[in-house]
C-alpha cells in the first residue's frame, strides 16, 4: 500500500496543478488538472478543464488513452458526483476501471461534492490530501466563493502616496502610470464582474472594458455592475459595454453579492470608488487588496477610503501583505485581510460552510441591458 504524501503522488499532483493553472480564471468552474499514472507512476496522460460546458480534467485525461482500467487518477479537485452541462466524473472514473483516485481538496458544492463516496463505493481506492495545502491555496478564490455563495471580492484603487484616490476637482485619471494601468485590464479580463458605485459613473463616464495595450478588447469582457440607487445617464459610455450593464438599484452589497453568486460570478473586481469600497471593508466582504501606490501627492479631502467604522486604532482593520511589486514608478501592494499565513486561510474557509447559509437568491432590482 502506498503511505499519504508519497512522493510519486505528489510529483504528479503537482503537474496537475500545472495543468489546472492553464483553464481559465473565468466562467464560474474552478481550473482543475488530471494525470493518469500506471502502476509504476509514470505519467501516462494529462487533462484539464478548458472552462464552463467543456469536459471536466478527468474526462479531458480519459480521453486521451484507450484503457484506463488498473490505472491512478491524480486530481486537483475531487471528481464531481453530479450531471451539470457534463455527467459526473466519479461515474466516468469507475466506467473506465480506474483503480485508484488521489486528489487534492474536497468539492465543497452542495450537489457536485461526494464524488470520492460514489467511488469508495464503487470499489476504487480514494486517497485525499496530496499537497492540499498548495491546493487550498491555488483554488482559494473558488472555494471561497463556492462555500460562501457570494463571490471572491476583489477591491482595487488607485492612489497616490497621501491615500488620495482624487483630486480636489474630482479628477482622478490617471493617477497611475502605464504599467498600473496595463496590470488593472489582466486583472479585468481575469474577473467574472467588475463593480463600481454610481458616484464613479457620474464623475468619470467609464467604459470598464477589458483592454490590450494597443486598445483592442480582449477576449474575456467582465460584466459591468454599477450598485447604487441612482439611475446611469441614458448618454453613459457603459452602455456601449459588449456585455451590457447590471444596475444595481440598491446599496444592499449581500444582497447583490448573493444574486451575483446565482448568475455565476465567482471573482467580482470593485473598481471604486471611495464610497463603495469603504462601504464593502465596513460589510467585511472584502477578501483581497490591490493597491496601487503613485509617487505623487494632492492633499486635499477626497481619501482612497473614507469612514470604515474605526474609531480607534485597536480597531483598525489588519491585513497582511501577500505581495508587493514595483510596476514602472508605481507600487502595487497585494493584501489580504487578518493574520499572515496559508493555515489561518485554510481555517477562515473552513469557518464558511454555505450548508449554515441564510442567503437567499433574490434577485435585487438588477436591470440587465444585454439585449440591447
Ligand atoms: N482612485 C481610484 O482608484 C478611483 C476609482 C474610482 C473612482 N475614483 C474617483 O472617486 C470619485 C467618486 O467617488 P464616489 O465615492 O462618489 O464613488 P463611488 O463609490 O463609485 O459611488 C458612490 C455611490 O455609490 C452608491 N452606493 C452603492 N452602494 C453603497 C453603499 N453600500 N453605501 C453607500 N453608498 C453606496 C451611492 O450612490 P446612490 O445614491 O446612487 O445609492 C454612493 O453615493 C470620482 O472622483 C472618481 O474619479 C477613484
Amino acid at each position: 500500500m502506498t503511505a499519504p504524501g508519497d512522493e510519486r503522488y505528489e510529483a504528479a499532483m503537482r503537474r496537475a496543478l500545472e495543468l489546472a493553472a492553464r483553464g481559465p480564471l473565468v466562467g464560474g468552474n474552478p481550473q482543475v488538472g488530471c494525470v493518469v499514472l500506471d502502476p509504476e507512476g509514470t505519467i501516462v496522460s494529462e487533462g484539464w478543464h478548458h472552462g464552463a460546458g467543456t469536459p471536466h480534467a478527468e474526462i479531458d485525461a480519459l480521453s486521451k488513452i484507450d484503457s484506463a482500467r488498473g490505472l491512478t487518477a491524480v486530481v486537483t479537485l475531487e471528481p464531481c458526483n453530479h450531471t451539470g452541462r457534463t455527467g459526473p466524473c466519479s461515474e466516468a472514473l469507475i466506467a473506465a476501471g480506474v483503480a485508484k483516485v488521489v486528489y487534492a481538496v474536497a468539492d465543497p458544492g452542495p450537489v457536485e461534492g461526494g464524488g470520492a463516496e460514489r467511488l469508495r463505493a464503487a470499489g476504487v481506492e480514494v486517497e485525499q490530501g496530496v499537497l492540499a495545502d498548495e491546493a487550498t491555496e491555488f483554488l482559494l478564490p473558488w472555494l471561497t466563493a463556492t462555500r460562501r455563495r457570494t463571490p471572491w471580492v476583489t477591491v482595487k484603487w488607485a492612489s497616490t502616496l497621501d491615500g488620495r484616490a482624487a483630486a480636489a476637482d474630482g479628477s482622478s485619471q490617471w493617477i497611475t502610470g502605464p504599467e498600473s494601468r496595463e496590470r488593472v485590464h489582466e486583472q479585468r479580463a481575469a474577473s467574472d464582474a467588475i463593480l463600481v458605485g454610481t458616484g464613479t459613473v457620474l464623475a468619470d463616464d467609464p467604459t470598464l472594458t477589458a483592454r490590450t495595450e494597443s486598445g483592442e478588447l480582449r477576449e474575456h469582457q467582465p460584466l459591468p455592475v454599477v450598485i447604487g440607487e441612482r439611475a446611469i445617464p441614458g448618454d453613459a459610455r457603459l452602455w456601449e459595454h459588449p456585455r451590457g450593464v447590471l444596475e444595481s438599484g440598491t446599496r444592499d452589497l449581500r444582497e447583490v453579492m448573493s444574486w451575483l453568486f446565482e448568475q455565476g460570478v465567482r471573482r467580482a473586481y470593485v473598481e471604486g470608488g471611495p464610497t463603495l469600497a469603504s462601504a464593502i471593508v465596513t460589510s467585511g466582504l472584502a477578501d483581497e487588496y490591490l493597491i496601487y501606490l503613485a509617487p505623487k501627492l494632492l492633499g486635499g479631502p477626497l481619501l482612497a477610503l473614507g469612514d470604515i467604522g474605526v474609531g480607534t486604532i485597536a480597531d483598525a482593520r489588519e491585513l497582511h501583505i501577500t505581495a508587493v511589486e514595483r510596476l514602472g514608478e508605481d507600487i502595487l501592494v497585494t493584501a489580504r485581510p487578518g493574520s499572515a499565513g496559508l493555515r489561518s486561510r485554510v481555517s477562515d474557509l473552513d469557518k464558511l460552510d454555505h450548508r449554515n447559509s441564510t442567503a437567499e437568491a433574490r434577485p435585487p432590482k438588477l436591470d440587465h441591458r444585454d439585449e440591447r
